[in-house]
């Protein structure tokens, strides 16, 4: 049932094809915004909006790491519900993970192009758009992750990108507070995607013994604070870096 705080809003969701950002999609559309489930996986971003249905939901392919794919996608959001996106979430991310000594060059550049120079990517070219439609009430929320702050060995790539969008971010928020633009991001901990599917058993139970909460956190769980993030409820919200990791530190 749509609680509404979002109608009359256009939302565009990377990563959206899966997991957090596929559970986005759900929660925004859910609070009434009209939904752009984009990912480099197509058929996984179409799944997506057909779980949602036509009036609420359309799929885009996009690869976030490259200038031309995400120009693109500005000019067939803009389309799509004859309106530009005012929420932006840049769910796409990416692990390669490795001991840094034996780290594939290719590994810490395929990281770093569609975690950090993604969300770069996205965020300048929608913020564009934005600001020439003269848009209000706008809301760019970045996934950064706990695992900025605990740095593991064997994620020297992933970690710095997910340092750098705290960092990227809180300078977004300096330079497009005045248009109207909050930009935010979220840290979340261990949750339960395929992303996650990958790590060892033995690594997720650790994770799951640290936690306070004693478990693995749902998408749903990070998609209710950007939702959050995204609605008038945020509306003196600009520059957080907020944990979402059941107090996993
Ligand atoms: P996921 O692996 O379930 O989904 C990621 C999606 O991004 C996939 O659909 C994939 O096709 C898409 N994608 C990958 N490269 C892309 C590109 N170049 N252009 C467009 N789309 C692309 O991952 P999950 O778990 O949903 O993660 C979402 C975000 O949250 C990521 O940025 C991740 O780093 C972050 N995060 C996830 C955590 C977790 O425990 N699952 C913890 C902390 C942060």
């Amino acid at each position: 049932m749509a609680s509404g705080l979002l109608t009359g809003k256009v939302a565009f969701v990377t990563g959206a094809g899966s997991g957090i950002g596929r559970a986005t999609c759900r929660i925004l559309a859910r609070d009434g915004a009209k939904v752009i489930a984009a990912d480099r996986n197509l058929q996984a971003a179409q799944e997506t909006a057909q779980q949602l249905g036509a009036e609420r939901a359309a799929a885009l392919e996009v690869d976030v790491s490259s200038t031309t794919s995400v120009q693109s996608a500005v000019v067939a959001a803009l389309a799509m519900f004859q309106q530009a996106p005012s929420i932006v979430v840049n769910s796409a991310g990416i692990t390669r993970d490795g001991y840094m000594l034996k780290m594939p060059e290719h590994d810490y550049d395929d990281v770093y192009s569609v975690n950090l120079k993604g969300t770069f990517l996205v965020t300048q070219q929608f913020a564009k758009a934005m600001i020439e439609q003269r848009l209000s009430d706008c809301s760019i929320v970045n996934l950064s992750s706990i695992v900025a702050r605990l740095n593991n060995v064997g994620q020297a790539n992933y970690a710095a990108t997910k340092a750098g969008v705290i960092s990227f971010t809180e300078v977004a928020s300096k330079e497009f507070g005045k248009f109207g633009i909050r930009v935010n991001c979220i840290l979340p901990g261990y949750i339960d995607t395929p992303m996650v599917a990958v790590v060892p058993e033995k690594i997720k139970q650790q994770v799951v013994q640290r936690c306070p909460l004693g478990r693995l956190g749902q998408p749903e769980e990070i998609a209710e604070v950007i939702a959050f993030l995204a609605s008038q409820k945020a509306a003196y919200v600009n520059g957080a870096a907020i944990e979402v990791t059941g107090g996993l530190k």
